[in-house]
């Protein structure tokens, strides 16, 4: 944990040409500088470095952040590691914040694991290279394997031998707590005696890295290959280990996943190992399961493209389909690569060169769409019935795919391979598009069960009950719904829009104060000075509005508290001093959506109502209190569609006096609604 205030005299220190200098040349232009931009093949400099704003844009890929985030993105640091680096390069101490006895508890515990795992790799590796068994079982197993001196070095591979070999016994006498052993999963308690025996015996040991390349688990292979042994023994879930967010070869991979932006996925260990020698470095393992939600955010931090490479055979197969979709749905691109039937990528690799490979991948990496519906229309050929299904299937996976533009490619692909029009391959996309929003919408109304809706006693109005000609088309105002990268839920992408746009008033005009001119102030009764902020708060609070979508609203309560603390003093320092505390902190899912909205101008909604623009500045008075009454207007026509719908339903089961009820209510949301659009209009 890193203290604020060290946070701070970091971004003091901090000369942002000088950071993104040591890495890319950069040449002075002006005020600013100018470089080639290292996110994307930049053939001319489109990369803008502000030293005065610490800040770097790239007006060609769109990529921008401060010292930080290029760090982090660049060289695949976390926040506290580039916050670190940066200390070190301007020779800052770093304060740690106090932590709680509870804290530190916890930190000394979870260390206390890893130095125990890193022991146990090393004390199997010891075996591997230097005990007569360990040689003449476990080394001359992988060197049958043709794995190479240096390969099982840099895999830190080893062998557990049995008594009196064992790592119970040598960890007990250098020391190491029995607490740990058995709660790294590395050692078990015998019932009644409580005496430690291990986990891994007699096999040989690929331990498991985490992403910063500290050993956090381990496989063992059995050599028997007697069926009732089983083939492997994997470390238990732990503190340290969480099978379904690691992924095996990750450490290892990174940065040529990040470099040749792509990642390779395989099975097994072997798969991982016998690639990487053969030169294939960008390659990981889901290790036997089928990939997981948080395994593929973890590619996603490297690279948004996977190709898929899994045994020829029917299991294997089956395996690479069943993680198609999740990955689809994750943003990403998927291919899939079919190996000839006798072969998986350990046998492959060691029977090709490293060119055969690339070629071999090159020209047999299809599309998803061209995998599975050659694959499933082969066994389909003659059958109408199994046809029609192929093809509901694959249309399924199409509407995974999040990007509107990427799925209408698939949709024309899917049209033409099949012969179908494509207004109904686009209308059964809409409706399985449909079902998934309802099923996700269930799910989360049962989540949210306990809490209540802020703006009257109605429940918030659902999206689709609205007429969807009001609705923006999907993809457009992509940016009010892609800052959404962690765990932040968008509850309703109408008033999303919004909603971003009064956030985008408070982190960058927040502490302005409003220049209203004559007639212009709308809402209360006051006209003493008062600051963007006071004002939106206020003017929400008239009418008991709190923001619906988790991203804004957490950025809108965190504004209000962090103001609190904030010094008395002019209001553009207050407001620098509440960017780079939103651009800053830990949440890295606001930092990326401050980050966007204040590189920003003149949002949307306000633009297209204005003709011609002010001086942003200079038109707050203006602004705000219409991007306000735009918000309230969408609120209250979603409400309005919401009461249209139960007065379609109550006709329907012919309940007269709901009916009439509903029909008050939609007349006074209409008149709310006209009082809003006049006084939109009078702005
Ligand atoms: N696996 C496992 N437990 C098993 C079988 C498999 O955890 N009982 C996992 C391992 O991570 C393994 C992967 O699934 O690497 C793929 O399984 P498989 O192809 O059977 O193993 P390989 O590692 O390819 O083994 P080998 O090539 O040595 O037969
Ligand atoms: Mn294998």
């Amino acid at each position: 944990m890193i203290d604020r205030a060290t946070v701070d005299k970091i971004m003091d220190a901090v000369r942002i040409e000088e950071v993104i200098g040591d890495f890319v040349s950069l040449r002075k232009r002006g005020a600013n500088y100018l470089g080639l931009c290292p996110f994307h093949q930049d053939k001319n400099p489109s990369m803008s470095v502000s030293s005065t704003k610490g800040i770097f844009k790239c007006f060609a890929c769109g990529k921008a952040g401060n010292a930080v985030t290029f760090l982090m993105e660049h060289e695949h640091l976390t926040y506290v590691e580039a916050l670190r680096y940066l200390a070190k390069k301007y020779h800052i101490e770093i304060v740690e914040k106090e932590e709680t006895a509870e804290e530190i508890a916890h930190r000394m515990r979870y260390e206390s694991l890893l130095v125990v795992t890193d022991y146990a790799q090393k004390f199997y590796s010891d075996i591997l290279w230097n005990t007569e068994i360990g040689k003449a079982i476990g080394l001359s197993y992988f060197h049958e394997r043709k794995f190479s001196d240096e390969t099982i070095r840099q895999f830190g591979l080893g062998y557990a031998a049995s008594r009196p070999l064992t790592l119970c016994a040598k960890a007990l006498k250098d020391g190491y707590k029995k607490e740990y052993l058995v709660d790294a999963g590395l050692c078990l308690e015998r019932e009644g005696t409580g005496e430690l025996y291990d986990r891994f015996f007699d096999r040989v040991i690929f331990p498991i890295h985490s992403i910063s390349g500290r050993v956090i688990a381990f496989g063992g292979r059995t050599l028997k290959t007697d069926k009732s042994v089983a083939k492997y023994v994997n470390s238990p879930q732990s503190e340290i280990y969480d099978k379904s967010r690691s992924l095996y070869g990750i450490f290892q991979a990174k940065n040529s996943i990040a470099r040749e932006d792509k990642c390779i996925l395989v099975e097994g260990y072997a798969d991982v190992i016998s690639m990487h020698q053969a030169g294939v470095t960008n390659v990981v393992a889901s290790s036997g399961t089928s990939l997981t939600v948080e395994q593929i955010r973890l590619i996603k931090r490297f690279t948004d493209k996977v190709t898929i490479i899994y045994d020829g055979d029917a299991a294997g197969i089956k395996a690479a389909l069943r993680g198609i979709d999740l990955v689809l749905e994750e943003g990403l691109s998927v291919k899939v690569v079919q190996l000839p039937p006798e072969d998986d990528p350990d046998t492959f690799a060691k029977s090709h060169s490293l060119i055969e490979i690339r070629e071999y991948i090159e020209e047999n990496e299809k599309d998803f769409i061209s995998f599975k519906s050659d694959l499933l229309l082969e066994e389909s050929e003659r059958d109408p019935v199994r046809r029609a299904q192929v093809i509901r299937d694959i249309v399924q996976s199409v509407a995974m795919v999040p990007d509107p533009i990427l799925r209408n490619i698939y949709v024309e692909l899917v049209a033409e391979k099949f012969d179908q029009k494509t207004d109904s391959v686009l209308a059964t996309i809409a409706s399985v598009r449909r079902q998934k929003k309802a099923l996700e919408r269930s799910r989360r109304r049962f989540e949210d069960q306990t809490q209540s809706w802020q703006g009257g006693a109605q429940q918030p109005p659902e999206p689709e009950e609205l007429n969807p000609a009001d609705l923006p088309e999907e993809g457009e105002d992509a940016g009010a719904v892609s800052v959404q990268p962690s765990g932040y839920v968008v509850r309703d992408k109408y008033l999303a829009v919004p909603e971003r746009e009064l956030t985008y008033y408070l982190v960058k005009f927040g502490e302005y104060p409003m220049h209203f001119e004559e007639d212009m102030y709308y809402g209360s009764e006051s006209h003493g000075e008062i600051t963007v902020s006071q004002y939106i708060r206020d003017a929400l609070a008239d009418d008991e509005i709190v923001f619906v979508n988790d991203l804004y609203r957490t950025i809108f309560d965190r504004y209000y508290s962090f103001a609190a603390t904030l010094p008395q003093e002019d209001y553009e320092p207050r407001q620098q001093r509440m960017i780079r505390y939103f651009t800053t902190g830990e949440d890295q899912a606001v930092n990326k959506a401050v980050f966007d909205l204040i590189l920003e101008e003149h949002p949307l909604t306000v633009k297209s109502y204005e003709e011609s623009i002010p001086p942003e500045e200079q038109a707050l008075g203006r602004t705000v209190p219409k991007s306000v009454l735009l918000y309230k207007l969408r609120i209250t026509e979603e409400q309005c569609a919401a009461t249209a719908k139960e007065i379609t339903q109550a006709q329907k089961g012919g309940q007269q006096d709901t009916l009439r009820e509903l029909v008050g209510r939609l007349q006074l949301l209409n008149t709310v609604k006209n009082r809003l659009s006049k006084e939109l209009n009078r702005l």
